[in-house]
């Protein structure tokens, strides 16, 4: 925008100039990048051994089912497919949950959307409660919250250090958090940080959670690429069962590969089944002023899915080699050098390196290995091949 433009009529003219997307500004130097061995560890997405990030075979054979058998394109409603809502509730919340008539939940466009629409509604119930969040967090976490005129404060997460969580210093930090205020956690496979919280710190989070009148918003983005679908929902699931509200933000984008077909959904927990029927009612008039109703495409495919055994089986079988390939990049990175040691057993597609940003920007320009300064970087991204010319390059600007 020139500075005419800028200062010139109209109702656009005072919109504050946003940002640039760091992310965007990575993948946009590794394309024009022309060296043959570059490496991208920057995108946020799984990659295959190849650098692919294919259709999964079970989402094509399901897609040509939809394609034979789809006989109408006629709207849903504002709850999207509400079987595929249904079925997704048995993998992620588990079947006492799912069943649990204080439960209600609808599709929405993406964990982006499920996250949206719960702030919408936390905001409409008219308290103002706070939004806590760990640092770091998904860059996007606080926007989204903000844009319901939400607010959000911090409490720490993860230890640089230690490369792990700080699970007393973040228990410290909500003592700040006042009776009806959001908790907002990762439910597994940390976006950025790989780490998650323990069986044990789910334990004992749960009673504070209830003592203090705090309400979970659990953020389940990556069920079954950390340790397996059910191990991975299961600290999700004590804490559901021990406390009388909470919402799960739920994304299938990953673990199907769905990305651009914008799958997710949004479960709501309240204290009681009567109370769950307003709250229904207010998550489908939100839904229907925010995008009406949700896209149909991805969620009939995970339906179609979830239906069918064979198919099912068929998507746990590609889900768990996704995953294996991820555990065993971690395991070969872990053993480079004692600093990346942790990575070992952290989990899901993220790490964040021990570096500052010079060194992120120095590995782009003298190595050709392209990450956000951030230091986060995409396991998946890597490869067998990869993975040593990656280490002993990244091992140059590791300390220790
Ligand atoms: C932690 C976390 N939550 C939610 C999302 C949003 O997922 P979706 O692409 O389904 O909107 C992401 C995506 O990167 C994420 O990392």
């Amino acid at each position: 925008m020139n500075a005419t433009a800028a200062s010139g009529p109209g109702m656009f003219t005072a919109l504050p100039r946003q940002p640039a997307d760091a992310l965007l500004a990575v993948i946009g130097m590794h394309r024009a990048d022309p060296r043959l061995d570059k490496i991208d560890v920057g995108v946020g997405v799984y990659r295959d051994e190849t650098g692919a990030t294919p259709v999964m075979r079970s989402v094509k054979a399901a897609e040509r089912r939809l394609l034979a058998e789809q006989d109408s394109k006629s709207y849903l409603g504002a709850e999207g497919d509400q079987r595929f809502t249904d079925l997704l509730a048995s993998i992620a919340l588990g079947s006492e949950r799912a069943d649990d008539p204080r439960v209600t939940g609808i599709q929405t466009p993406g964990g982006t959307g499920a996250l949206r629409l719960a702030a919408e509604l936390i905001a409409r119930t008219g308290r103002s409660p706070t939004v806590w969040v760990g640092t770091p967090t998904w860059p996007n976490h606080a926007p989204i919250f903000q844009a319901a005129g939400l607010t959000v404060r911090t409490t720490p997460y993860f230890d640089v250090v230690s490369a792990d969580i700080d699970f007393d210093a973040m228990i410290d930090g909500l003592a700040q958090a006042k009776d009806g205020d959001v908790v907002l956690l990762h439910g597994c496979c940390h976006n950025p940080t790989g780490t998650t919280l323990s069986a044990d710190q789910w334990r004992i989070l749960a009673p504070i959670m209830v003592t203090r009148g705090l309400i979970p918003l659990i953020d389940l983005a990556y069920q079954g690429l950390g340790q397996g679908l059910e191990e991975d929902a299961a600290g999700a699931r004590s804490l559901l069962a021990a406390v009388p509200e909470a919402l799960i933000a739920y994304s299938c984008d990953k673990n199907f590969a769905l990305y651009r077909e914008r799958v997710g959904a949004l479960w709501v927990q309240s204290s009681s089944a009567a109370v769950a029927v307003p709250v229904r009612e207010n998550l489908l008039a939100l839904a229907r002023s925010l995008w009406s109703m949700p896209p149909d495409h991805g969620a009939a495919v995970v339906r179609l899915i979830l239906e069918d055994e064979l198919l099912t089986n068929d998507w746990c079988l590609e889900l768990s080699g996704m995953r294996r390939r991820i555990n065993d990049l971690r395991l070969l990175l872990g053993a480079v050098h004692p600093a990346l040691a942790p990575i070992a057993h952290q989990e899901g597609l993220f790490a964040l390196l021990p570096i500052t940003p010079d060194d992120a920007a120095a590995l782009r320009t003298d190595h050709g290995i392209y990450l956000p300064n951030s230091g986060r970087i995409n396991v998946a991204g890597l490869n067998h091949g990869t993975v040593g010319r990656f280490a002993d390059a990244l091992a140059l600007y590791l300390k220790g």
